[in-house]
């Protein structure tokens, strides 16, 4: 006799689970037990699914990559293909994909570095502690997050709050293009080394970066560099340096 798990088993490969008929009972060859013929033909991965661990269905199933699109009809159909994006390894370990918040025709574009713990559970970008420094800070010159647009480099949580890897802010690039393009903002406000490192195609401390004002390279858009709420957190000596960001900011904006 099969047991469940064996009949089980073969119904997962597609096998009937018969059992042996009495008028065959003799032992000839042609007449051999169906639980050994069985056994022979179920391979042993199948035999013991449930052995399997996690790294071994992955690399026995790998993730069919497929890059950003690179151009997108209409912001719905951005937004879908952020969701759906299977460009890079960040997609398959977030809780889910975090493409941005606030007015698509916002004057003023704040662009972070990626989802962390709190954002990706939320699916919503600056929502943490950061985030609340953020909104304090926009509240301080009479900005409600409501009225700007916030996203990020990488639009899904790299594992372990690591930074984002230079390949996996490539293969994110189109989705920001497109945003900065439908939005076509007044201003971009970077915050912190990732974000402008990779907006402005620099490796130069965030300190030196702030000192002026930028334009995103390949457009007149003007850019502000300022330090990342998380560091003013650490750091809120740097506060003052911030305040002076959003001053500018500020007026710009008016
Ligand atoms: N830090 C970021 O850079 N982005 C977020 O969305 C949250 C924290």
């Amino acid at each position: 006799m099969l047991t469940e798990r064996q009949q089980h088993c073969l119904r997962g490969i597609g096998i009937q689970a018969w059992s042996q008929r009495a008028d065959t009972l003799d032992n000839g060859p042609a007449n051999r037990p169906v639980v050994e013929i069985a056994r022979e033909a179920v391979p042993q991965a199948v035999e013991n699914p449930v052995d399997s661990s996690p790294q071994e269905v992955a690399a026995e199933n790998p993730v069919v990559r497929t890059p950003a699109p690179t151009s997108f009809d209409s912001w719905d159909s951005l937004i879908d293909a952020i969701h759906g994006c299977k460009a890079c390894e960040l997609g398959d370990n977030c809780t889910q994909k975090v493409p941005g918040v606030g007015d698509r025709q916002a004057d003023l574009l704040i662009i972070g570095e990626g989802p962390g713990h709190d954002e990706d559970i939320r699916g919503e970008p600056f929502v943490g502690r950061s985030g609340q420094l953020l909104d304090r800070m926009l509240a301080a010159i009479g900005i409600a997050r409501e009225q700007v647009y916030i996203t990020n480099i990488v639009k899904c949580r790299p594992p372990n709050n690591r930074d984002p890897r230079q390949d996996e802010a490539q293969q994110c690039r189109a989705y920001l293009e497109a945003q900065i393009e439908q939005i076509a903002p007044k201003v971009i406000l970077s915050v912190g080394r990732v974000s402008a490192h990779n907006l402005l195609g620099s490796n130069q401390p965030v300190g030196k970066l702030i000192q002026q004002m930028h334009k995103l390279p390949g457009t007149e858009i003007p850019l502000k560099v300022t330090y990342h709420p998380a560091y003013l957190l650490r750091n809120p000596s740097a506060k003052a340096i911030a305040w002076q960001d959003l001053k500018l900011l500020h007026q710009m904006l008016r």
